[in-house]
């Protein structure tokens, strides 16, 4: 008796409450995360783990930004339709430019949205969601990737592959190094290097190096004389990033090709503006020893000894 009295006062109030929220808010609003559960059981299930769960747990953000509506948006239409896509923020539904702009409503802390805007992922709209999948991340769930981070990048740039199968290579398929390990895939600001120009995602390391020099760091200097061409063409002036037939993933097959792209004196360019500076009549070009031209200029990234690099 006692119990069902109970029920039908609960069963009242619940319902004037339902008819007072109707004619309050009109408009759609948020109702947190634990409405969610009862529909979207798998989703809820695995969200403990995820790093957005904090952003629940931790209330740091303002309510409208907390859990499952920080993504998808105020639920309340969603929640009375009894679902929908069109309810409620659908990333099946979103263009890149409408997700990208969803995610940066809270990630331009850790990423600057000035080079996202301007990367070519944006720019070719690819968004954040075809790299991350927020539910169903792969492996570990490190930095909740789709898929483990090659076989990410290889889905749309296949070319690449073949490149890290050369015989001369960084080892990335062999999970020894990763494409991130050079390049950003939100974009980087314009390098110091190259004048500036095709940056083509290649993040900077210390003091807006190439980040080769975070491994090779022998190639850093400063040096008391360095080659020109390490310094403002870049690594990639002489070197393939990736791998290439040749040894040393040097661009040409054989050294002296490598250098004679420069060394020909024609052009206004080089140190006296007529054309960079050709070797002397000591080399005997005829003779194989002289072909291999760092036999001699063994310092060819820069030396602190020689002008000519030979030690
Ligand atoms: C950090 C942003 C974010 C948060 C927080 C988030 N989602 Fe999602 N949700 C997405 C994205 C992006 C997709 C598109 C599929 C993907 O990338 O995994 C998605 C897809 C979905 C889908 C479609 C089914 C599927 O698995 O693809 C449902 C349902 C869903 N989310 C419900 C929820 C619920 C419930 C919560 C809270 C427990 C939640 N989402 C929290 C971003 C988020
Ligand atoms: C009464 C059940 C119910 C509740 C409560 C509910 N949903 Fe849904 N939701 C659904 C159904 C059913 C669909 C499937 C619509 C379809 O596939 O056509 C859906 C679809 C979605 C989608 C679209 C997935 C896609 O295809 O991109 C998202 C996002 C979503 N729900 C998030 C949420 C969030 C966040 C909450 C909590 C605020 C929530 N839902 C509460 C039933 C519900
Ligand atoms: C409501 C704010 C909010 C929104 C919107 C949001 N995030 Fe997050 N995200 C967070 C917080 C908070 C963390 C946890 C950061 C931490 O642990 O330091 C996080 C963590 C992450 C991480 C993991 C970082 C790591 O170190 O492993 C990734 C990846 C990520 N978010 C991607 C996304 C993507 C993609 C979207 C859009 C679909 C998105 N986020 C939307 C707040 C948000
Ligand atoms: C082209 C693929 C790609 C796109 C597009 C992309 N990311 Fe990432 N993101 C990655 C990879 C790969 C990592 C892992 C980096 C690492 O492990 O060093 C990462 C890491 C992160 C992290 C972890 C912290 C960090 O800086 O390493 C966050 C947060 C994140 N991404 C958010 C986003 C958001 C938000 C967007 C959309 C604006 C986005 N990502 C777009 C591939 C992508
Ligand atoms: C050792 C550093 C390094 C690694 C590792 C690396 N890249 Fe690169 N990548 C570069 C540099 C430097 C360039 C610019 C080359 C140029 O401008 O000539 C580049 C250019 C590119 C380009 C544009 C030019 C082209 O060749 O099509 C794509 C796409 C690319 N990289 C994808 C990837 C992918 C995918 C991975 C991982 C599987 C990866 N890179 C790993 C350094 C690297
Ligand atoms: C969803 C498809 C997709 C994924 C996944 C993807 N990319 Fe791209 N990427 C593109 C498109 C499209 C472009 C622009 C067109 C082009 O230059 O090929 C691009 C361009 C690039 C460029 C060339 C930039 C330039 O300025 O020329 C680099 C470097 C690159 N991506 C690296 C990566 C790396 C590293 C990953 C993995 C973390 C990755 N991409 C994942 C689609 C993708
Ligand atoms: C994360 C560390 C790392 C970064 C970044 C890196 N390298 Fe390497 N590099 C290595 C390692 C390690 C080797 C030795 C080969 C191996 O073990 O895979 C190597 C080998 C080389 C070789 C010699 C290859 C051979 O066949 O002997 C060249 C040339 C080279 N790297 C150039 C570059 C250039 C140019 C960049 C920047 C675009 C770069 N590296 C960025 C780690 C790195
Ligand atoms: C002017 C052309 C040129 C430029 C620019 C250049 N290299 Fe080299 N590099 C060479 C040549 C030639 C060799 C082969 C030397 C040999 O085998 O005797 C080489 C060899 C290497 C090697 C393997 C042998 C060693 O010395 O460790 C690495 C690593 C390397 N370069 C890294 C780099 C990095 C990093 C940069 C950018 C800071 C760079 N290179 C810029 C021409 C160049
Ligand atoms: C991308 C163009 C480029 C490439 C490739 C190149 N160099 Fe240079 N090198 C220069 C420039 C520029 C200078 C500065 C001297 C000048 O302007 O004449 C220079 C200077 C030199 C000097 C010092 C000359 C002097 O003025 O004292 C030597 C020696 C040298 N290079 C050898 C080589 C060798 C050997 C190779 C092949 C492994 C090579 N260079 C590849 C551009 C290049
Ligand atoms: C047998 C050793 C040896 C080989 C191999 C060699 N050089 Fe030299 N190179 C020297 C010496 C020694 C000097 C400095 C004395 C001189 O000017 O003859 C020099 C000087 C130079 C200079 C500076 C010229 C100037 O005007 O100051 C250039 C440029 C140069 N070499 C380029 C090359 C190129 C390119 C190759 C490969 C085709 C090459 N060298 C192969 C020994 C060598």
């Amino acid at each position: 008796m006692m119990i069902q009295v109970r029920l039908i006062v609960n069963h009242l109030i619940t319902g004037l409450l339902f008819f007072a929220t109707v004619a309050v808010a009109a408009e759609n609003t948020y109702v947190g995360s634990t409405v969610c559960r009862g529909c979207h059981p798998d989703v809820w299930m695995n969200f403990n783990k995820n790093p957005h769960f904090k952003s629940i747990a931790a209330g740091d953000l303002p309510k409208a930004q907390t859990g499952c509506e920080g993504c998808h948006g105020p639920g309340k239409n969603h929640v009375e339709a009894r679902g929908g896509k069109t309810s409620i923020g659908a990333f099946s539904l979103m263009d890149a430019r409408h997700a990208t702009d969803t995610c940066l409503t809270c990630h331009t802390k850790d990423l600057s949205r000035g080079n996202i805007r301007r990367s070519s992922h944006t720019m070719a709209e690819v968004a954040c969601n075809n790299c991350h999948s927020i539910h169903k991340a792969a492996g570990n769930g490190k930095s909740l990737l789709a898929k483990r981070q090659a076989d990410l990048c290889y889905g749309c740039h296949a070319n690449i592959r073949a490149l890290f199968s050369m015989p001369s290579k960084h080892r990335v398929n062999e999970g020894f190094m990763q494409c991130t390990d050079c390049h950003n895939p939100h974009g980087t600001a314009a390098p110091t290097w190259r004048a500036g120009i095709r940056p083509r995602m290649v993040d900077q390391a210390l003091a807006n190096e190439e980040p080769c020099l975070k491994c090779h760091s022998d190639k850093r200097g400063p040096f008391a004389f360095e080659h020109a061409s390490v310094r403002v063409e870049g690594c990639e002036t002489c070197h393939n990033p990736h791998g290439s037939m040749n040894k040393k993933m040097l661009r040409r097959p054989t050294i002296m090709t490598v250098c004679l792209e420069c060394h020909n004196g024609t052009g206004n360019f080089g140190i006296q503006s007529s054309g960079i500076r050709t070797q002397t009549g000591t080399h005997n070009m005829a003779d194989p020893r002289y072909q291999n031209c760092t036999t001699c200029h063994v310092r060819i990234h820069g030396s602190n000894s020689d002008p000519t690099f030979l030690k």
